[in-house]
């Protein structure tokens, strides 16, 4: 059974931390999957981490919807939440428009960044009965790439806080906290009853999130606000330097690798076609 919202609001109240992480493609989403993640998520990220581009301000619907629908066809568990890009949520009706679009495709719910100033969006959308996540502290649509943590004084928790309060009366469903420092982010996660999941936002949110290719080690940075699990980059080049090795070396492909079964008789035949300079005995 997948999981959807109520899922996720049972785990809030039962104080059970909800687990999301990011995913652009088909085998990872299976991954993900199986391995029991509730919120499997292609954010716009999508552009930095799988398309070089410089920064999510690059980022288009054609993309969202391009991993969208192969991460769709991975998932069968986990809430499938989806990035509007850039640009494509200005007003409520560009913003209905796009979310149909991405729930056509699959998506269970849209996420989209700003604060106060989303309301009238949201307000339109949930008209519409599609589930929303907000995005507030740092957000990289409008703050560029260079995370800084919000949230250190009061006046700004005050605005996260107000924010937050508005979204949710509007009626999200879930709040991303970005860098946003931990005791606010532990303040806003108290104060509302929507799940909030934090990336760089501390110990107390409802849940994290990671970019998938951070987790795993395949970008090559190391930042304070997440954790590597795994060195899949230096482990992807060991593994490439070997294959280049051994081909180089003739030592792969060996005889397991090869399909060799067909008669002495048969390649006899085939010789002496080719010797008699390969006529054409079709007709
Ligand atoms: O696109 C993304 O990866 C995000 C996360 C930082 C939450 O928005």
């Amino acid at each position: 059974m997948s999981k959807g919202l109520s899922h996720l609001l049972v785990k809030k109240r039962q104080h059970e931390p909800i687990v999301m992480v990011t995913c652009y493609d088909y085998p990872t989403a299976q991954i993900e999957d199986e391995a029991g993640v509730d919120i499997i998520f292609v954010g716009d990220s999508v552009g930095t981490n799988m398309l070089g581009y410089a920064s999510e301000t690059e980022v288009t619907m054609e993309d969202m919807l391009h991993h969208l629908k192969a991460v769709r066809r991975g998932v069968k568990e986990a809430y499938l939440l989806v990035d509007l890009p850039h640009q494509s949520y200005q007003t409520p009706s560009m913003a209905l428009e796009n979310a149909q679009r991405l729930l056509a495709e699959g998506a269970d719910g849209v996420k989209l960044e700003g604060g106060i100033e989303q309301v009238a969006v949201v307000r339109t959308l949930v008209a519409h009965d599609i589930e929303i996540c907000g995005h507030i502290g740092f957000t990289p649509q409008t703050l560029g790439t260079k995370g800084r943590v919000q949230g250190r004084s009061s006046e700004q928790g005050k605005a996260l806080l107000r924010s937050a309060q508005a979204l949710e009366q509007a009626g999200l469903s879930l709040l991303v906290l970005e860098l946003v420092s931990e005791p606010v982010s532990e303040l806003i996660t108290q104060h509302l009853h929507i799940p909030t999941i934090g990336i760089g936002s501390g110990r107390y949110c409802d849940g994290q999130v990671l970019v998938v290719t951070d987790l795993l080690g395949i970008s090559p940075l190391e930042r304070k606000l997440f954790k590597r699990y795994e060195r899949l980059r230096e482990r992807s080049t060991e593994a490439l330097i070997r294959y280049k090795h051994e081909v180089q070396q003739r030592s792969f492909p060996t005889e397991d690798n090869s399909f060799t079964k067909i008669s002495e008789e048969e390649v006899t035949v085939l010789k002496r076609w080719m010797e008699q300079g390969m006529p054409d005995d079709s007709v």
